[in-house]
């Protein structure tokens, strides 16, 4: 059942580039196949709800939502009901959940309706409570992912989300369809050439795993921190880069690992952050496709990935990411697709 992998975490992530094949098969075509033609009426923003992974896919959206010029914002779903938000005409609360049976997710969906807000799921079970309750269900159509981890949910969220802000945005809008086309490509390569075993290999035993990222390298970098403390239980954070030297930057010591992902977007930037960490001591794996130099002669270990935009380099440099978590608890003899204390859908709020 595990097609001769050790577990599902990683079978799911081989799975990627059959599941974004599986959903631009679906909705690429610019219509959304799942969806009432109502459903996007009078649409002029978007609020996302989410937990975990699913929150950092929905971060990872609104960034593409914002570059197409439709405003978006992301909210913790456990958070969204303590504090009121508008909600317009135009208005569409978005839930992002993989199995659809979130309950802090489900709360917040009932929170949006009482305040009379349109609502749609997007999920990957059919189904599933969150497809029930919402005026309307995106189906992201990774296939059923067992592993705690989520993996390729990620991933093909992502694609959702944008599909959907390709839908959204009108002929006349800033930006352009993001270039999914190579993706599976662009993921299958990193899995048959990724050095991410040696890498965790080398820094095994450090004190602390940091993150960094800007732009969608951000919700990367939060997702990448999350897996490495859920299945690893080791010391992991993810921060913007920007945000280290306004206090995390305490914590970086010579026993630090930073991870600091490259997407082509404010490059100089995110050098300048892996800098600071340097002088600290730190140890820095950048993820990044090698075009510059200068990242390549600044970083101590790279992790490479195919080039591409920056909303496609986001989801490589992720799977990268995958990889580094999956080989620290394998070599650490975690039980990785059931990790203590967790479950695969929390239903408790
Ligand atoms: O089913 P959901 O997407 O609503 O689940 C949300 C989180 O519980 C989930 O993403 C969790 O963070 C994952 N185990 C992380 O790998």
């Amino acid at each position: 059942e595990k097609g001769g992998y050790d577990h599902y975490m990683i079978k799911e992530i081989h799975e990627q580039p059959t599941a974004i094949r599986q959903i631009l098969e679906c909705h690429g075509s610019g219509e959304l196949t799942d969806l009432d033609p109502g459903t996007l009426e009078g649409v002029e923003e978007v609020q996302f709800v989410a937990c975990g992974t699913s929150y950092h896919a929905a971060l990872y959206g609104s960034y593409v939502f914002a570059e197409r010029g439709i405003p978006a914002s992301t909210h913790l779903a456990s958070e969204y009901a303590t504090h009121e938000r508008p909600v317009g005409e135009g208005m569409l609360v978005v839930a992002v959940t993989q199995s659809g049976e979130t309950a802090d997710t489900l709360a917040a969906i009932e929170t949006a309706q009482r305040a009379g807000a349109r609502t749609l799921a997007v999920t990957n079970v059919v189904g599933s409570s969150a497809s029930r309750v919402c005026d309307d269900a995106l189906y992201i159509r990774a296939g059923p992912e067992i592993g705690v981890a989520a993996t390729k949910t990620f991933s093909s969220q992502v694609v959702a989300l944008s599909l959907f802000a390709d839908r959204l945005a009108g002929e006349d809008s800033p930006g352009g369809p993001v270039a999914f086309d190579s993706l599976p490509w662009g993921i299958q390569r990193i899995l048959d050439t990724s050095r991410s075993r040696d890498v965790a290999e080398r820094y095994r035993g450090r004190d602390a795993f940091f993150f960094i990222g800007r732009g969608v390298g951000y919700p990367v970098a939060l997702e990448g921190a999350l897996k490495f403390k859920e299945i690893s239980y080791e010391h992991a954070e993810g921060f913007a880069a920007g945000e280290l030297k306004h206090g995390p930057l305490a914590l970086v010591t010579p026993a630090s690992v930073v991870f600091a992902v490259f997407t082509g977007r404010d490059d100089e930037k995110l050098l300048g952050n892996v800098r600071e960490a340097q002088t600290r001591g730190a140890t820095v794996v950048a993820i990044t496709d090698g075009t510059n130099e200068e990242v390549l002669r600044q970083a101590d270990d790279v992790l490479f990935v195919p080039e591409s935009e920056p909303a496609v380099a986001g989801l490589l440099a992720n799977v990268q990411l995958q990889l580094i978590s999956y080989h620290a608890a394998a070599l650490l003899g975690r039980p990785i697709d059931k990790p203590r204390n967790l479950a695969k859908s929390v239903t408790v709020e």
